[in-house]
């Protein structure tokens, strides 16, 4: 680990080859993870350090940041919206994570946002269980406007940035994402996430895409699978029994998609 605080808060502000407009090549990358229990795992891999956050986040906000640099040079950040203040649990769903990367974002200017975390995904599309899924597409599955042209604003459709030679060279799968604040699938979700054609089912990633695309930054989403929601078991029993397991996927994942992306441009993934 090397580099102080702020230092590593300057990743957007240096230019080593690289220029903030245009095509720079990726020396930063912010990665926002909703779950605490999702994110610790990848911050012990990468070694990274829970900083003073009081320079980039709201005072009183519950959010944390791990900070450090890769052998590389590659900055790193990994943000949390932490735990709601009140019931003490993981602040999941859309509005923590778009606000968590809309300040964090601001404040640390990354080269590159990837929205990391676990997922449902359907077994149709071939999902397993602990497999990890780059998203090709975002969308929404629970904004039901049915008045012309607000309809398509509902679902928000996004196309991920492409990232061929990425998907290729570290055999990534890849899939549509579908977003919605329901860790459920109610019958009209499960209507709307195949009008969709989603292959995975989230509670964040649309939201932060719509954030980085705000930011002007590219963004990935990197989703392991903890449950099968066209299987057989319960959503929550099998999400609970197979988060350890998603979780140490993802932290096998984001290292290599860390590594890969450092020193390219977004047109070279
Ligand atoms: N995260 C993990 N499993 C999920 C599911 N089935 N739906 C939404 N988010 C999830």
């Amino acid at each position: 680990l090397q580099g102080t605080c702020e230092e590593l808060n300057m990743g957007g502000l240096e230019d080593a080859g690289g220029t903030k407009s245009g095509n720079p090549t990726i020396t930063s990358v912010m990665v926002v993870i909703a779950m605490e229990a999702e994110a610790l795992p990848s911050v012990e891999t990468l070694k990274l350090v829970e900083d003073d956050q009081s320079s980039v986040f709201p005072k009183g906000a519950p959010w944390k940041k791990y900070s450090g640099k890769m052998d590389s040079g590659l900055v790193v950040h990994i943000v949390v919206p932490g735990k709601d203040k009140i019931l003490g649990v993981d602040s999941v769903g859309t509005v923590p994570s778009s606000l968590l990367t809309y300040a964090a974002g601001v404040a640390l200017q990354p080269d590159l946002i990837i929205n990391a975390g676990t997922a449902g995904a359907f077994q149709a599309k071939g999902a397993t269980i602990g497999d990890v899924y780059i998203a090709t597409e975002f969308a929404h599955h629970d904004r039901r406007i049915p008045i012309p042209v607000f309809d398509k604003y509902g679902i928000g459709t996004m196309e991920a940035i492409p990232m061929d030679a990425l998907i290729k060279d570290l055999k990534l799968k890849h899939g549509k994402l579908s977003t919605g604040n329901s860790l459920d699938m109610t019958v009209q979700d499960e209507e709307h996430i195949k009008a969709n054609d989603a292959t995975v089912k989230d509670m964040e990633g649309a939201a932060v895409a719509y954030v980085a695309d705000l930011l002007a930054i590219p963004m990935i989403s990197l989703k392991a699978v903890t449950d099968i929601v066209d299987g057989t078991k319960p959503t929550v029993e099998e999400f609970l029994e197979n988060m350890s397991t998603a979780a140490s996927a993802l932290s096998r994942t984001v290292p290599l998609v860390l590594e890969y992306v450092f020193g390219r441009t977004v047109s070279e993934l």
